[in-house]
């Protein structure tokens, strides 16, 4: 199984490092004033309705320390703030333009998130530091093997990982219609956005990225392989989003 992940991570960092490591701060830093706005177009409403349910299954207790990888604009922190507003927040993404705009709808709830601008390939935290830990839509975009086993570490024993990502359906039928609707929705979104050079060029990269992305299952075996334990997951929308969870030996 480690060997199957290695390949496959391997392939993926191949055909993508070049978009990961040169185009993708450019897209972010241009969507980053309509991201959250798009991505309601984009899902149709329907992603409020997945945070909702997304979050529900987050356990937090008063005072947990938090890390939330690849931020972005804090949906997520922010989201776990409204729910325990006794957490400490720390927020880590490659992106300073998601992040200031991220900082600026924390303020606008009245709350602190932490932010730590950098390659989460590599986490600049100490071992056994965290309650939770949260990645949500932005795992194609990573060498998830790596960035799951940096989560692991810097959890502490009992702690545990929320995952909330678009994986690939395993129905092929499904796949297929799941493909077509977002190659609309992309041209959609970046046509009423205006979006600039680079966030066009990665329309493509933003559908192949998910062909060559885990489904459900896969993912879950991944986390095993990494070393989590009691991982599980709950499918949304016939598997075309899912919510793993995955906790670190005690
Ligand atoms: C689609 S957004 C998701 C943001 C947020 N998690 C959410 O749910 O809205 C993906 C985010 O991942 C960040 N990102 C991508 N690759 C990264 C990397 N290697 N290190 C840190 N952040 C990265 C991008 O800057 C972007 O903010």
């Amino acid at each position: 199984m480690e060997e199957t992940f290695e390949v496959n991570e391997q392939a993926r960092t191949e055909a993508f490092s070049g978009v990961w490591d040169r185009q993708l701060n450019k897209v972010f830093a241009d969507v980053a004033g309509y991201y959250d706005r798009a991505n309601v177009i984009a899902s149709l409403g329907m992603l409020g309705l997945w945070l909702k349910k997304f979050v529900a299954t987050i356990d937090v207790r008063p005072g947990d320390k938090m890390l939330d990888v690849c931020a972005g604009t804090n949906v997520m922190g922010i989201a776990l703030l409204k729910k325990e507003p006794t957490l400490t927040v720390q927020a880590m993404d490659r992106s300073p333009d998601m992040q200031r705009v991220g900082g600026e709808r924390a303020a606008k709830h009245g709350f602190v998130i932490q932010s730590e601008i950098g390659d989460v390939h590599k986490l600049p935290f100490p071992d056994d530091h965290f309650d939770v830990v949260t990645l949500q839509y932005a795992s194609r975009h990573l060498g998830i093997r790596q960035v799951s086993s940096e989560i692991l570490r810097v959890l502490k024993p009992g702690g545990v990982f929320y995952h909330c990502d678009m994986l690939r359906p395993a129905n092929p039928l499904v796949e297929k219609a799941y493909y077509g609707f977002l190659w609309y929705t992309l041209y959609f979104t970046s046509w009423l956005f205006d979006s600039k050079e680079d966030a066009l060029a990665c329309r493509k990269y933003f559908i192949d990225s998910l062909k060559m992305f885990y489904s459900s299952e896969e993912l879950k075996d991944l986390l095993e392989d990494v070393g989590f334990t009691d991982v599980g997951y709950q499918q949304v929308f016939a598997g075309m989003v899912a919510f793993h969870k995955a906790v670190r030996p005690a």
